[in-house]
């Protein structure tokens, strides 16, 4: 029996052994296409050289000093490297050891600033419902995904929602794009109104919405239009970039393809992708001139915060990514995996929509096309795809509650970005079959495997 407390204590899972690019191996010695590099972290893919001899190197030159005494080389030269190529005037970098604690540096963050400025009023915080931003308590609390906040609910801090920016079942018949992106945008206004101007710290949402919804683009203005409310109120904008951030769209903050930029950006999994754990909350010059001109500190501070090898493994991932020029091919892989998607699922009668950016796609599954109804949520048919493409060697990314945390099922395509056309063509003839084999008449609950429900 194990000890290890296991994500579904029911389930045995199979021992990873060893990786190569794009596989994983177990200890079996069947190999899995990494198609969702994880929960899209794995973007270099597995056992990369360059990064196991700068992790090497680092170890041999000093494993780990404490932030309260010392700064380190690979820590200033990841924040540099990161200054450097930040949207906007992000110029500022605090180090983390994960998105979660990301995205609980953000709030704290915002919070701290308008004590600084002297407007200690100011308290809540507004995100949408079906986001996703970790599992921390407080981002928890600003995540919008019911299932996974109503065990928690009572111990919550409070927050506020809108609703997503989530065309495919939100945009009324007749209504474009662009007129759907700004009614979904006015939203935010009008909670801020009603909770009072001068009391709103921030705005928080994924760019690009991703384990909750499923690889969900904004539409066209959305952004511009929510930044320009922002700005309107005195209220921050914080972009979880998290999942969909660092390249995973094909530019290397998916912010740059709304022409904006915020005020506070987490990144996390593809920064360091998966080679050592490390989050990052980016900093604007305006939040860190406050803080430079007030208590001069952050009330903040982890034990691994800015860790050296975290940081050494995380710069090794991001020149690697930059020398062979790895977002060209997440843009050209990602129009061939759309283009293929498109090919195998446009006209099945269980994928409702096609959806995403670069390398981080979604198809939303129904029980029926045109009215767009969702499985009935005991089928679990996304437990199903995950564990029929498991199946057949491949890793995706399939989650329930898509709809309103209950109803809904997706799957989220997210694989290294140095993906070749064959590895694409090989994602969806096995994704394809997995997906005709889950939603199959007559696949019913007494079928379904126990399976991770809980994105990470
Ligand atoms: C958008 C987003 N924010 C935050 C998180 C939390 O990150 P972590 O699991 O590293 O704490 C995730 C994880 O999936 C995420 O997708």
């Amino acid at each position: 029996m194990s000890h290890v407390v296991h994500r579904q204590l029911h389930h045995r899972y199979p021992v990873a052994v060893g990786g190569e690019g794009i596989y994983l191996i177990d200890a079996q010695g069947k190999r899995y296409l990494d198609a969702s590099g994880g929960a899209a972290v794995s973007c270099l893919g597995h056992q990369h050289p360059e990064v196991l001899a700068a992790l090497r190197a680092q170890l041999e030159r000093l494993e780990y000093a404490h932030t309260s005494f010392f700064t380190t080389a690979p820590a200033e030269a990841l924040a540099d490297e990161l200054a450097a190529h930040a949207p906007g005037d992000l110029k500022h970098v605090y180090f983390v050891s994960g998105g979660s604690e990301a995205i609980e540096a953000a709030l704290k963050m915002a919070r701290q600033y308008f004590v600084e400025r002297g407007e200690p009023q100011r308290r809540h915080f507004i995100a949408r419902r079906s986001s996703y931003h970790g599992n921390t308590l407080g981002a928890l609390a600003i995540g919008g995904n019911a299932w996974r906040r109503e065990p928690f609910a009572p111990i919550l801090i409070e927050s506020h929602h809108i609703a997503p920016c989530y065309e495919y079942r939100e945009a009324r018949a007749g209504e474009s794009a662009e007129a759907y992106g700004k009614r979904a945008a006015d939203e935010l206004e009008r909670k801020i109104l009603e909770l009072g101007a001068g009391s709103v710290i921030a705005f928080v949402a994924e760019t690009v919405a991703g384990a909750t919804l499923g690889a969900v683009p904004p539409a066209p203005g959305y952004f511009r239009r929510i930044r320009e409310i922002c700005e309107r109120h005195g209220v921050l904008l914080i972009l979880d970039e998290v999942m969909c951030g660092m390249g995973r769209t094909g530019t290397l903050h998916a912010c740059e393809q709304e022409g904006i930029a915020p005020d506070l950006m987490a990144v996390a999994k593809g920064l360091g992708g998966g080679y050592m754990p490390i989050g990052a909350l980016l900093v604007s010059e305006r939040i860190y001139d406050a803080f430079y001109k007030g208590s001069g500190a952050f009330q903040h501070g982890h034990t691994y915060i800015g860790h050296p090898l975290a940081c050494a493994a995380a710069l090794a991932v991001q020149r690697v990514i930059q020398r062979e020029r790895l977002l060209d091919n997440v843009s050209a892989r990602g129009a061939q995996l759309g283009k293929a998607l498109r090919a195998r699922f446009g006209s099945h009668p269980h994928v409702g929509d096609i959806r995403g950016r670069g390398l981080f796609m979604g198809l939303e599954l129904v029980a029926g096309r045109a009215t767009k109804k969702p499985f009935d949520p005991a089928r679990r048919v996304h437990a199903r795809v995950k564990s029929e493409a498991f199946v057949r060697g491949l890793c995706v990314y399939p989650m329930g509650g898509t709809i309103d945390g209950r109803a809904g099922d997706h799957v989220l395509i997210a694989p290294p970005f140095i993906c070749d056309a064959a590895a694409i063509d090989a994602i969806v003839e096995r994704l394809g079959d997995a997906v005709d084999a889950a939603t199959a008449a007559g696949v019913g609950a007494d079928l379904i495997p126990a399976e991770e429900d809980s994105p990470s």
